[in-house]
């Protein structure tokens, strides 16, 4: 069956998945939505503007977490509880629109920015059980709000909040990596050049046989890290022994879920992990969560920038993020054709 544009709010009342999701064996879920472990560090950043003390104890669970899984969760950071949930409700909103509103802002004829239905990459041979709407937010120039939806009424300007606020608070944990590398506290901001984000709101439905299909791909995110907020269903799995083993991590209300991508892992030199992770869904509930990517600007240098005594680097050659980026998503695609011949 052809990739449905449809939107799955107008399938998921089917009895039956369609095809086009069903995902082969080795990649279905096998832990539950709702089987939460806790072992991904929930962290409070109170006081890390602190000179020591605080500051200090942070930073050693921070980089802890990241050498161990490249994910942890972050609690009092700052930003402000009516902005989470002002930009929750205006997401959920969004979604509830009916298909030809949501369908304004199609992006899939190459778009950049709108409304997508699965796209993890395109052209694969199994459909993620997602919506997602996406836009650009920094640099500021890359703003084009013709992409950005004009309902529910105040999208723009919580969105745009929402933007800066992030922003800040990636900022802050940037610098205790980059301390934790021995660099200055902006070196990692700086090795992004000039910061690009982008925010992608994953809406995904309930779903009539969630055992056979994922939400979001196994995946590592390509860019220095994401902050991801979720809802309190549960669906976000991490794995740290190549996809054997897996966990779903507890939601927790107001926190921020925190990952490195493949960026940050080049630049520490491998230290930090790009956690691995996919999203999982379930018949009971619909799920929504908000990824805000930070990545660097297409022509910063990806090498590392700590290579640490008796390390060899991890790449062999300095590249653009724009290269590193081509490079992954080609890869990603010849192996999606692979699995598709081999159907
Ligand atoms: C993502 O990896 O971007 C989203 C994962 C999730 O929805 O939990
Ligand atoms: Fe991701």
């Amino acid at each position: 069956m052809a990739p449905t544009t449809t939107p799955l709010t107008a399938i998921a009342n089917e009895k039956t998945l369609r095809s086009s999701f069903v995902r082969d064996e080795d990649e279905r879920p096998k832990v539950p939505y709702n089987q939460f472990s806790n072992e991904i560090p929930v962290i409070s950043l109170g006081g890390i503007e602190e000179v020591g003390g605080r500051r200090v104890e942070i930073c050693k669970k921070i980089v802890e977490a990241c050498e161990d899984w490249g994910i942890f969760q972050v609690v009092d950071h700052g930003v402000d509880a009516k902005l989470i949930s002002e930009m929750t409700r205006l997401a959920r909103e969004f979604f509830a629109l009916p298909p030809e509103e949501k369908l304004r802002f199609d992006m899939s004829g190459g778009k950049k920015g709108g409304f997508i239905v699965s796209s993890h990459l395109q052209g694969e041979a199994v459909q993620d059980w997602r919506e997602i709407v996406t836009y650009f937010s920094y640099p500021i120039k890359n703003r084009d709000y013709s992409r950005w939806p004009d309902k529910p009424e105040e999208w723009r300007a919580v969105t745009e909040e929402y933007s800066e606020k992030l922003m800040r608070l990636a900022c802050k944990l940037l610098e205790v990596l980059s301390e934790a590398m021995g660099l200055e506290k902006e070196a990692l901001t700086k090795a992004c050049v000039d910061m690009d984000q982008k925010v992608v709101i994953n809406y995904y439905p309930k779903c009539p046989q969630p055992d056979l299909t994922l939400g979001l791909k196994r995946h590592t995110d390509p860019g220095t890290i994401t902050l991801l907020l979720q809802d309190q269903v549960g669906g976000l799995q991490a794995t740290r022994d190549n996809g054997q083993t897996w966990i779903t991590v507890q939601p927790v209300e107001g926190a921020f879920v925190v990952n490195l991508g493949d960026h940050g892992h080049y630049l520490s030199n491998g230290r930090f992990k790009n956690a691995d992770h996919q999203a999982v869904v379930n018949s009971n509930y619909s799920r929504l969560s908000i990824a805000t990517f930070q990545n660097p600007a297409p022509e910063a240098i990806v090498y590392p920038l700590a290579i640490r005594k008796g390390e060899k680097p991890v790449m062999e050659d300095p590249i653009t993020f724009a290269e590193m980026y081509k490079r992954k998503m080609s890869k990603d695609l010849e192996l999606a054709k692979l699995k598709k011949q081999a159907k």
